[in-house]
């Protein structure tokens, strides 16, 4: 599932046919509970799930995993040049550093020559709106070109909780920077099947504005 519109891999194909994915070296990035890794390994592919958190791992690891996880910074992959075939990410890691264009970097260190790497993050554009399902997440309330970054602190004012805003433009140059080639930008319209509301996500805002953007990007 590449974002809370439901749009999944088995519709998308973003990182080929389903049936190309076989025998192939996955790495997930910013894994999570490591759910897209675990959809790779049933398609027949060698997922590898990294995340930087050992918790998130730990879930992985009580779901069921039959593939390595590796917990470790998407800034300093732990593998060798040209390891993997393809490389995913699903809100992961990419949303919440600072430097995106080291991991985007390291990515692509780490994939093989024409190897995809393809990630989703919250559509920029969603910036500018109240985190609000209802109406009140309609109307523009902050500058979609104010980079402050989003902060969480706990009572000693440690931050518990950072996510970066990057612009469409910036993500398209940090793709660039990071040495791929951009072959999609894909922005999922909300389905009419999904009624769910899931914090700020809802129909009513979706039908209206995108909530993610999907990038695709190829090495040479
Ligand atoms: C919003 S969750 C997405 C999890 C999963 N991809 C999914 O679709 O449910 C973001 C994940 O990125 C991980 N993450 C954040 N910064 C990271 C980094 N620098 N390196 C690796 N993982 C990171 C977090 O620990 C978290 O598990």
């Amino acid at each position: 599932m590449w974002g809370p519109e439901g749009l999944d891999e088995v519709e998308a194909e973003l990182l080929g046919p389903p049936e190309d994915l076989k025998g192939k070296d996955v790495l997930e990035i910013g894994a999570g509970a490591a759910q897209c890794a675990r959809w790779l390994a049933e398609q027949g592919a060698r997922p590898v799930a990294l995340d930087i958190s050992h918790r998130q791992l730990q879930h992985a690891l009580r779901i069921g995993s039959s593939f390595p996880l590796v917990c470790a910074d998407a800034g300093a992959l732990p593998f060798a040049d040209g390891s993997f075939d393809l490389a995913c990410s699903a809100y992961g890691a990419l949303p919440f550093v600072a430097e995106p264009v080291l991991v985007l970097k390291e990515v692509r260190r780490v994939l093989r020559p024409g190897g995809r790497f393809v990630f989703s993050v919250t559509h920029p554009i969603r910036w500018a709106f109240p985190d609000e399902p209802g109406p009140e997440g309609l109307s523009v309330s902050a500058s979609y070109f104010d980079r402050t970054p989003y902060v969480e602190q706990d009572e000693e004012g440690r931050a518990v909780y950072v996510e970066h805003h990057r612009t469409i433009g910036d993500r398209v140059r940090d793709v660039v920077a990071g040495g791929f080639r951009l072959v999609d930008l894909v922005e999922p319209e909300w389905p009419v099947w999904n009624t769910s509301e899931w914090g700020g996500w809802s129909p009513l805002r979706g039908n209206l504005i995108p909530g993610s953007a999907i990038f695709v990007c190829e090495r040479d």
